[in-house]
């Protein structure tokens, strides 16, 4: 399959439909087998982070989750602290969070601030990472303070998410890696959306593995079977590519009722459309917003971590408003702790410990399948 098929937004409806009415879903060519070395081997995963992770833009965060000036949060990616601030002029800025006098951390968690003071010895950082303050000046009287503030990352903030690359002294063009997928995420205007709520995990499984977990539908019933795995229709998704970022539109159980001609076309209640971005971020839609799930490996090819940001489409307005959408986000957020997540640790040792090969990709996982062809594509292109 090529990187991009034309993909009207709005055929999922039809196509969905027939899938369901046949029993099927859409099929890649053919079944593809995958190294367990790929998974496990430690000089292929230190090739996927330095030709990947380490090159291309990566996403910070949601608009969502820093939407006002001084707004900001912290997050681990590989062996990075990262302070993912907005300035005072409303500028997002990724940047290492670490003290340039003896490097003590700056930050932690969230929250939002004018001044970030270095617990150490109380150097403080403005909210874009210049250095304001000193205290017992007269110690670093040559110290040039426009040179001194926390090193600043490449970043840019288009279609509602903070975009950066851990290189230093790299360049970011963010519509030149998104391509096609750009206009893709344009019409779910996401900077408009709200933050509900943030869950850090980090677990034993492979990055790629966990990738894996959310771009199928697949393993509904089995690892969700008494918890949201009740609303979908398993296994009965399109599946479209933008450059390489891939779509999924999963059916939910009420799209049957239209698919039989029984119910208008409803794209919230009936459908799902699921997207991968290579190399991190994965998008679900639910009826209320979006679920943000930003995959990171550590240099452990067996640890993975993952960041779960519920936003809801709008802020809410009144109390009752709040309290549905921290409600509707607590199932999405348990079904991944306690039912991806516990799943995932199992594959981890299957992939880890296995004397079986490689891993088998059905047709049916279209999504799995293109996860490696893109990783396999860097790994081949990026010297
Ligand atoms: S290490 Fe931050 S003020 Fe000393
Ligand atoms: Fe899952």
């Amino acid at each position: 399959m090529s990187d991009t098929q034309t993909a009207a937004p709005f055929d999922v409806r039809e196509r969905l439909s027939a899938l369901i009415l046949a029993g099927t879903t859409d099929m890649a060519p053919s079944v593809m087998k995958v190294p367990l070395d790929n998974y496990r081997d430690p000089a292929r995963h230190a090739e996927e982070i330095d030709k990947i992770f380490r090159r291309q833009p990566l996403q910070a965060a949601p608009t969502a989750a820093i939407p006002n000036p001084g707004d900001f949060t912290v997050r681990d990616i590989l062996d990075r602290s990262l302070l993912i601030s907005r300035g005072a002029d409303g500028t997002a800025q990724v940047l290492l969070n670490y003290c340039t006098h003896r490097g003590a951390l700056i930050a932690e968690g969230e929250g939002c601030t004018k001044r970030h003071a270095c617990p150490y010895h109380g150097w403080a950082f403005d909210s874009g990472g210049t250095l304001v303050g000193i205290p017992g000046a007269e110690g670093f009287e040559e110290l040039d303070r426009d040179t001194a503030g926390l090193v600043k990352l490449p970043t840019v903030e288009a279609y509602g998410f903070i975009w950066f690359t851990l290189d230093p002294n790299g360049t970011i063009d963010i519509e030149a890696d998104l391509g096609s997928f750009g206009a893709e995420l344009e019409r779910w205007g996401y900077d408009k959306f709200w933050k509900v709520a943030v869950m850090d995990l980090e677990f034993d499984a492979n990055w790629k593995t966990t990738v894996e977990a959310f771009s199928e539908t697949y393993h509904f019933p089995y690892v969700h079977g008494s918890s949201i795995g009740g609303g979908v229709i398993s296994n009965t998704a399109t599946f479209d590519l933008f450059d390489g970022a891939h779509r999924l539109g999963a059916a939910l159980v009420g799209m049957r009722d239209h698919a039989e001609g029984n119910a208008e076309f409803d794209p919230d209640w009936q459908t799902s459309l699921l997207y991968w971005k290579c190399p991190d971020l994965m998008l679900a839609n639910t009826p209320f917003g979006v679920e943000v799930v930003q995959i990171t490996p550590t240099l452990d090819p067996g640890r993975t971590r993952l960041r779960h940001t519920m936003l809801a489409k709008s802020a809410p307005t009144t109390d009752e408003e709040l309290e549905i959408a921290e409600v509707m986000s607590t199932p999405a957020a348990d079904a991944i702790r306690l039912e991806d997540v516990p799943t995932l640790a199992t594959c981890a040792r299957g992939l880890a410990e296995g004397e079986h090969g490689h891993a088998t990709i059905g047709r049916n996982e279209p999504g799995v399948q293109n996860v490696h062809n893109q990783v396999q594509k860097r790994l081949d292109t990026n010297n």
